[in-house]
């Protein structure tokens, strides 16, 4: 009677990965119990989520090495694996939205979110002009919400521009805008093939952990190019970038328990150090407290089911 937040199946947003091939699904050591998909077995996926009241879902693509390159120009290729996810799941569930991330690693062969210059430092404008084609891409497809991931300056105003030229003004932009650079991507890497590739750290574009003022002037400037909602990652170590952002800025704003906070909850459960299905609601309840607007979780399935139950 005197709760203050809730969880409800509708804050949550199930990341999916989509592997090549056919009729199989290919588990990911690193994230015990989460599995990449093939393009046919998605939609069911997706099926499942929106049966729970989940309404997004999040495809990332495990890119095949041989189409991987320096520049990640397979990311443009329209009938690329993201592509064929995003028409599979709108065939299989219309209902449900469709959230695509934007960022050249899953396609680069050397596992950076951009093009590198000859010493390996990322180039910024021009990589920008590569993920407003991959936006275009992805929303041709059929996405509803594209995410751009890298940390570029600029890109979010530009991909806005890009769409609204295209005539595609209902594609709507969620941000990430206050990406750290952070010890807990590490099974995402796995599950999307970047991890044995990735060439020094990206902390030349993803955000010091040590810094909170930065999140909001990042927010602020996505914000004014055009970012419709913006997403704070990692998510539990950052709860106090969330809090600070929804009370600057009261817009949507969605928060990212990442693939490491997943891993940490199914050790520490597995380990017997505490139950799972409460570490799973303790922790996505506290994420509503900071007042996120909805939260990424590989635990959306289990997490939509318990709350139902
Ligand atoms: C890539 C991207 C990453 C994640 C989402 N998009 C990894 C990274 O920046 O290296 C991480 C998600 C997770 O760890 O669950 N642009």
């Amino acid at each position: 009677m005197l709760a203050e937040h809730r969880l409800h199946p509708s804050d949550l947003i199930l990341p999916l990965f989509v592997c090549a091939g056919q009729g199989c699904e290919e588990p990911i050591p690193a994230l015990p119990g989460v599995y990449r998909w093939t393009v046919d077995r998605i939609g069911a996926q997706a099926k499942a989520a929106a049966a729970l009241g989940i309404p997004c879902v999040a495809l990332f693509p495990n890119t095949p090495a041989n189409l991987r390159s320096e520049r990640g120009e397979e990311a443009l290729n329209p009938d690329n694996l993201i592509c064929q996810a995003v028409k599979a799941v709108k065939n299989a569930c219309p209902e449900i939205g469709v959230l695509t991330d934007v960022a050249l690693d899953p396609y680069t062969a050397h596992g950076h979110d951009g093009l590198v210059d000859q010493h390996g430092c990322v180039l910024n404008d021009e990589t920008t002009a590569m993920l407003v084609e991959q936006a275009l891409v992805q929303a041709e497809a059929g996405a509803d919400i594209v995410a751009p991931s890298d940390m570029m300056d600029g890109r979010v105003g530009a991909i806005r521009r890009a769409l609204e030229d295209a005539g595609r003004c209902d594609t709507a932009i969620m941000a990430y805008a206050a990406k750290y650079a952070s010890a807990f991507y590490g099974p995402f890497r796995d599950a999307v093939g970047s991890r044995g590739l990735l060439k020094g750290d990206k902390r030349g574009y993803q955000m010091d952990p040590a810094n909170a003022a930065e999140a909001l002037r990042e927010v602020a400037l996505d914000v004014a190019e055009g970012a419709d909602m913006v997403m704070v990652k990692p998510g539990l170590p950052y709860l106090d970038v969330v809090a600070a952002v929804k009370r600057e800025f009261r817009l949507p704003v969605f928060a990212y328990q990442v693939s490491g906070e997943y891993a940490m909850i199914e050790h520490a459960a597995a380990a017997g150090a505490g139950e799972r299905d409460a570490l799973i609601l303790e922790t996505l309840l506290a994420f509503k407290r900071a007042g996120a607007t909805g939260i990424l979780t590989y635990h959306a399935l289990d997490a939509a089911r318990l709350i139902d139950g």
